[in-house]
């Protein structure tokens, strides 16, 4: 395994006399998918708008692809600003409503100064399962997920390498978001993507994730294979998160993972009212 392509050491972050992150250190390997689970509050999305340097850190180092992302000049963090991208959890906030999906997916070409044709946005759109006859129309006439492939056809216009995906599927009904997170599956494998995926549904970051790393109070907890803390969590407060999630309880106890598993590979049979398989 090479290096790892995002590398964070000792985030803090402060604001005024409040500490909300207190010294967190993570890498993300190439293609690897690392989960950050906590409960609200617990400086996730900060943690995560940092590796970004969409909020400055008050200490502790950022390097992406082995670049000092924090001490970066202008020039060169927006050439690094087109190779990590995110991916709100509110597809309905994300997107400006008065612009229609053409400009919409247009918008990051002409930001970066990147020539954009027809031809580009019908790949994205095609890449998210959406077609054509979406780019004269205005958000408001989409369901919300549509609305989060147009988000996620936006975030890999000019196809980044690393996705922070915080919540992406939160506000979804459980089928679409089976749906979303089968599609970002797909699209990781095909673009060969680095994901950092916040959630609060353990069941998803067991399917979805690599490694997690639990949050508590602005620190790590805990981490290690998504697996092994999902099924063995060794400390109280992963143990507890876990027990909060009763469908995830439920579904290892009566053995469904594998069944949601494959339900979400066909996400049709989630849509067709097997409850069961929930994912929160
Ligand atoms: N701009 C800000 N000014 C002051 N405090 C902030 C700011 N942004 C975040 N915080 C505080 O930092 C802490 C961590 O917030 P953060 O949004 O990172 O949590 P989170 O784990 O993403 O929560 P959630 O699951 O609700 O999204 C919270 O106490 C929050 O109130
Ligand atoms: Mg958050």
């Amino acid at each position: 395994m090479g290096a790892p392509l995002v590398i964070a050491e000792d985030l803090v972050k402060q604001y005024g006399a409040q500490t909300v992150v207190h010294g967190v250190s993570l890498y993300i390997q190439r293609g690897e998918t690392l989960g950050v689970v906590g409960e609200s509050g617990s400086g996730k999305s900060t943690v995560a708008r940092m590796l970004l340097r969409l909020c400055e850190p008050t200490s502790g180092s950022v390097h992406f692809d082995g670049t000092d992302i924090l001490h970066a000049n202008a020039h060169h963090l927006r050439a690094l600003r087109k190779r990590m991208q995110i991916v709100f959890q509110d597809p309905y906030a994300a997107l400006n409503p008065r612009m229609r999906v053409r400009q919409i997916l247009a918008e990051p070409f002409a930001i970066h100064k990147q020539p954009c044709d027809r031809a580009h946005l019908s790949v994205l759109l095609k890449e998210v399962g959406l077609d054509d006859s979406a780019l004269p129309r205005f958000p408001h006439e989409f369901s919300g997920g549509q609305r989060q492939r147009i988000n996620i056809a936006r975030a890999l216009a000019l196809r980044p390498e690393f996705l922070v995906l915080d919540e992406p599927v939160s506000a979804l009904d459980v089928s679409v978001g089976a749906q979303v997170i089968n599609l970002l599956r797909d699209l990781q494998r095909t673009h060969s993507l680095t994901y950092l995926f916040i959630s609060h549904s353990m069941p998803l970051v067991r399917y979805l994730c690599d490694r997690v790393m639990v949050m508590q109070q602005g620190r790590v907890v805990e981490t290690g294979e998504a697996v092994s803390v999902c099924d063995h969590p060794q400390q109280p407060y992963t143990q507890a998160l876990i027990a909060a999630t009763p469908e995830f309880t439920h579904a290892k106890n009566a053995k469904i993972v594998p069944d949601m598993q494959r339900s979400l590979l066909g996400a049709c049979d989630l849509g067709g009212g097997q409850h069961d398989h929930e994912l929160g």
